[in-house]
């Protein structure tokens, strides 16, 4: 079965725009779930830029679906999964400089510390899941490391789609779709996201065998949108009632 992860990161990236409680992310995962989210999604930064360490330990608390932490595999931030126990963790690359995470993870030219993480990890029950190119020597490393899932990258997907350059965009969709069935044949659960939209997630909800399709930036900009109407109306009249 296709589920829906909804990414929200954003809320707290405008939160923290003003270092205040509002939007708060708890809440946000909330009405996630109450629309029909099958999961709810943080990324806890190194550099703390949107979620913060108490949304995860709240969410924890609240998130009545499936909570997935995605997180860099350090040693800070396994003991912090260890001491939140989120359903899933999904390993993902982090540097302070990307606007959001550029690539997969290179499991291949990382294998010991990854181990080390995902060993740690499993040893508590946690679900483990790895953020990675559709490549085929990371997705058989991501079996030996002991993974149960990888999260393919759409990244460039999306962008090829975006550009509408037809032959590059199915090629892409095709590099995915074979590596579904690679990581398949091995026994990984398999799941997919970054830079999903409206638009263009159809084709990758489309293969076979795709678990959890992890959608954040387009589903939280699409809310401000169709939320501002109403926020704007009850403003006014709050303004007009005074
Ligand atoms: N999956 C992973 C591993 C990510 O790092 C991100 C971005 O935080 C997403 C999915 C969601 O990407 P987007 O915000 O582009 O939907």
């Amino acid at each position: 079965m296709r589920t829906l992860g909804v990414n929200i990161d954003h809320i707290a990236t405008v939160r923290e725009a003003r270092k205040i409680r509002e939007p708060d992310p708890v809440a946000g995962a909330v009405l996630a779930e109450l629309a029909g989210a099958d999961g709810i999604t943080v990324h806890l930064r190194e550099d703390r830029r949107h979620i913060q360490e108490r949304d995860v330990r709240l969410l924890r608390q609240t998130v009545t679906t499936h909570l997935n932490l995605e997180m860099a595999p350090t040693e800070e931030m396994t003991q912090f999964a260890i001491s939140v126990l989120p359903d899933m963790v999904t390993l993902v690359p982090e540097s302070r400089q990307e606007l959001t995470t550029e690539g997969g993870l290179n499991v291949s030219g990382q294998f010991d510390n990854i181990s080390k993480v995902v060993t740690a990890l499993k040893n508590h029950d946690i679900t483990v899941s790895i953020f990675i190119e559709a490549d085929q020597r990371q997705i058989k490393d991501s079996k030996k490391i002991g993974a149960d899932f990888v999260e393919l990258h759409t990244g460039k997907y999306a962008n090829a789609f975006e550009m509408a350059e037809q032959g590059e965009y199915e090629g892409e969709l095709r590099l995915l779709k074979d590596a579904a069935q690679i990581a398949h044949k091995l026994g990984l659960g398999v799941n997919a996201g970054h830079g999903l939209n409206y638009q263009n997630v159809q084709e990758i909800a489309k293969i076979p065998g795709m678990r959890e399709l992890n959608i954040g930036h387009s589903i939280i900009g699409r809310s401000v949108l169709v939320g501002i109407e109403r926020a704007v109306r009850e403003m006014k009249q709050l303004i007009k009632e005074a």
